[in-house]
């Protein structure tokens, strides 16, 4: 470990977990950055290195625990910080468990970081930020951001429902909105920029609300996003089912920059596991909002997240949930097996699904997904869609590209396409994946290839 206040000024960040963690590390990036710190992209150049950790499984939790054994061999020279859910969780346990550690903050607490930093610099050996009693949103004048084409913006923190499985509400803290004029103001910053897609995030996104003079809903929230100047794509994740209003859709119909995509987590199809994971509807209630956006004028993209093998889920609650993948039909589900975590309201009921079982309804639940995408793939052979190239493969010269949908489409391309908004045909499909053809450019595509 440095002497007290004389760690150099190189950074590396590790990011674990879901898109706010990402979002999060590129706003600590900015924070350090605006204080003189550079970030460096191979650890081994690093004085600082930093782990922004997730809790919401054991298995991503172990993941800081696996690194700091490892660095613990390799370098005793540099200070390491350990940042997010699984700092928020363990506190002060990280100075016993690895001495590098200097610094150990959660989420909510990031807008001290500079004055943490300073009292590092000053000497002290081991600071922390663990107070989750905050009613303030992590405001930064830099950002550094890693995707060139999709510009992260958290519009609201922390989690104020209370899903008996979820660490979330103990490791983000009470929710906290960002005001719309600060929201729209960083928008059109960040269209200013260049950026012309712009993903609006929180862990229940659409349970934002307004504390600005311009009382916004979400759903005005993003309309008004929507009509910024130049900006192409608007996407928003994870929207709560508790949350989700008909104004929404209204909203996606009217605006054309609104992505035609919904990520709306179900967990599982059973009502009487709904009801033990807290989750404040019913199956008929989550299908009354799945037929509001199948009822939309638009073709709609709908994905979820379902948990298997919660506590005291029988065979026919979980045959309820297959069947509920049959009648909802999505494009894409994240599938988890149920992990008992501390310091929540089902960290204490029985983990009685043995985990075979769980790797069983897993697998089954997997394989049936597949085939409905496929399904759903396949019809949409012969269409045309205009796609964002996000990328490009050399080796097998074919382009990257992203429909509004949020399905991912490859097709031969060159590498200058990458960044521009083309028109593809659909010639094959595989359940996560299709391939297209360029069609000639219609509307601003960019400069024509082969016109
Ligand atoms: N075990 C398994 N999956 C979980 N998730 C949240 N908590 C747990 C847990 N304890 C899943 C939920 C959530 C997604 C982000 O992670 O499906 O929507
Ligand atoms: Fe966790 Fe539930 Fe909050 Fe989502 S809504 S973050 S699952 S507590």
């Amino acid at each position: 470990m440095p002497a007290p206040g004389t760690f150099g000024h190189t950074f590396y960040i590790e990011t674990f977990g879901c898109q706010m963690n990402v979002h999060d590390s590129e706003k600590v990036a900015g924070v350090l950055m605006g204080r003189g710190l550079e970030a460096v992209e191979d650890p081994e150049q690093a004085d600082i290195i930093l782990y922004n950790t997730c809790s919401i499984r054991e298995k991503a939790a172990q993941k800081v625990f696996s690194r700091l054994g490892a660095f613990k061999k390799k370098h005793g020279d540099k200070l390491i910080g350990v940042l997010g859910c699984v700092a928020q969780q363990e506190g002060e346990k990280f100075f016993e468990r690895a001495p590098q550690v200097g610094l150990v903050c959660g989420s909510a607490s990031y807008s001290r970081l500079p004055e943490l930093l300073d009292q590092l610099k000053a000497g002290k050996r081991r600071v922390t930020g663990l107070d989750l009693d905050t009613d303030e949103c992590f405001e930064t004048e830099i950002t550094r951001r890693d995707n060139p084409f999709r510009a992260y913006l958290t519009i609201i923190e922390g989690c104020d429902k209370a899903c008996s499985y979820c660490v979330v509400p103990t490791t983000r803290g009470p929710e906290r909105s960002r005001p719309a004029d600060r929201i729209l103001e960083e928008c059109r910053r960040l269209v200013d920029g260049g950026y012309s897609e712009i993903q609006l995030l929180g862990q229940t996104v659409n349970s934002w609300r307004d504390s600005s003079p311009l009382r916004l809903s979400f759903a005005g929230l993003l309309a008004r996003v929507a009509k910024i100047p130049g900006l192409k794509r608007v996407r928003f994740t994870t929207s709560h089912p508790r949350d989700f209003t008909p104004e929404i859709i209204e909203a996606i119909d009217t605006y054309p920059a609104l992505c035609d995509q919904i990520h709306l987590p179900v967990q599982c199809g059973s009502d009487a596991v709904l009801k033990r994971m807290r989750r404040t509807y019913t199956r008929d209630e989550y299908l009354e909002k799945i037929d509001w956006i199948r009822a939309a004028r638009r073709e709609m993209s709908i994905s979820t997240d379902i948990i298997v093998g919660f506590c005291g889920e029988t065979e026919d609650d979980f045959e309820q949930t297959l069947s509920l993948l049959d009648r909802v039909e999505y494009d894409q589900v994240f599938s988890f097996k149920y992990s008992p975590r501390p310091k929540t309201a089902a960290g204490d009921w029985a983990d009685d699904v043995p985990d075979v079982e769980k790797g069983r309804r897993l697998t089954e639940l997997q394989e049936r997904q597949r085939q409905i995408q496929i399904r759903r793939n396949q019809a949409l052979i012969g269409r045309e869609f205009e796609v964002l190239v996000e990328g490009y493969q050399p080796r097998l010269g074919q382009a990257v590209g992203r429909t509004t949908s949020n399905r991912v489409v490859n097709f031969a391309g060159e590498a200058e396409w990458v960044g521009r908004y083309l028109e593809v045909r659909v010639t094959a499909a595989g359940p996560n994946s299709l391939v297209g053809e360029r069609i000639g450019p219609r509307g601003d595509g960019g400069a024509g290839y082969g016109c």
